[in-house]
């Protein structure tokens, strides 16, 4: 039904339109709308509470939005729980991540691939730890790994069940400089796979060394799409991080 091929014909991979998710009477995600095209590595940033990980929660599943629409190669998706968006091939990582904590490195990704959508048999698991400095840890309890391999351990995960838009929140915060250099490059080989990624992150250093382009959020709304440079220089984000002159 959906296919591992990306969309041709310039059609993005994914179509978030007016998007709104509610709690209560606030609205954390207020109209947002963008594409992603494939293969593309696009950077969802802006301020503390402006709807980020909100945004990756109604992609991924976690909540069904409250209007507007996510649009995956052609079809609305909305709604749908998140172990069929897995099935045919979205998945997240998480800006807390949460192992299962007495299961060893390798039997996470195990228990991953066991629900992806690639035949778990072929996903070489060992590979994919090694792949992020884990292979050591292979037998260890994924409760004994530092805050910065969980967030690998994550990825891992998310990896091996095969998605065709994986969604990043947060990965480089409790990354060395040196880590932050080796991620970067793994997630540009991703892209290169074909592979498409949308990448929150607070770091700029590090949205600057992996991203095509950005969207700025400010309260639930897109502010600002384009290159990162454009970005910093755009009045309405300046605004938004650094406020008005007369400190508003
Ligand atoms: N489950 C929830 N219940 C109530 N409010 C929430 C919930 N999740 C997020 N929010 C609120 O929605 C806004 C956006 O949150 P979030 O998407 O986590 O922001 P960001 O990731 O950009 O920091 C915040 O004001 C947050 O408090
Ligand atoms: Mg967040």
């Amino acid at each position: 039904m959906y296919p591992e091929q990306p969309p041709g014909n310039g059609e993005p991979l994914l179509r978030i339109e007016a998007l709104v998710k509610r709690f209560g009477g606030f609205r954390a995600l207020d109209g947002l709308t963008f594409d992603l095209m494939p293969g593309e590595i696009v950077g969802l940033v802006g301020p503390n509470g402006s709807g980020k990980t909100t945004c990756i929660n109604v992609i991924s599943g976690l909540y069904s939005p409250d209007g507007g629409d996510v649009i995956y190669h052609g079809r609305p998706i909305s709604g749908m729980p998140s172990h069929r968006l897995v099935q045919i091939g979205i998945n997240r990582t998480f800006q807390v991540p949460k192992p299962f904590p007495t299961l060893t490195a390798s039997e996470n990704v195990r228990v991953a691939a066991a629900h992806g959508r690639c035949d778990c048999t072929a996903v070489d698991v060992d590979a994919l730890l090694a792949s992020f400095e884990l292979d050591c840890y292979a037998g260890r309890p994924a409760a004994e790994l530092n805050a910065g391999q969980q967030k690998m351990l994550d990825l891992a995960r998310a990896l091996a069940t095969g998605p065709s838009l994986l969604c990043i929140d947060e990965l480089a915060a409790g990354l060395n400089p040196a880590e932050l250099v080796r991620v970067a490059e793994r997630l540009r080989e991703l892209a290169r796979s074909g592979i498409t990624l949308l990448v929150v992150e607070h770091l700029m250093g590090f949205i600057d060394q992996v991203t095509d382009r950005v969207i700025v959020l400010n309260a639930g709304r897109g502010i600002f799409e384009g290159p990162l440079r454009g970005a910093v220089t755009d009045p309405k984000v300046i605004e938004v991080f650094l406020g008005t002159e007369n400190g508003d």
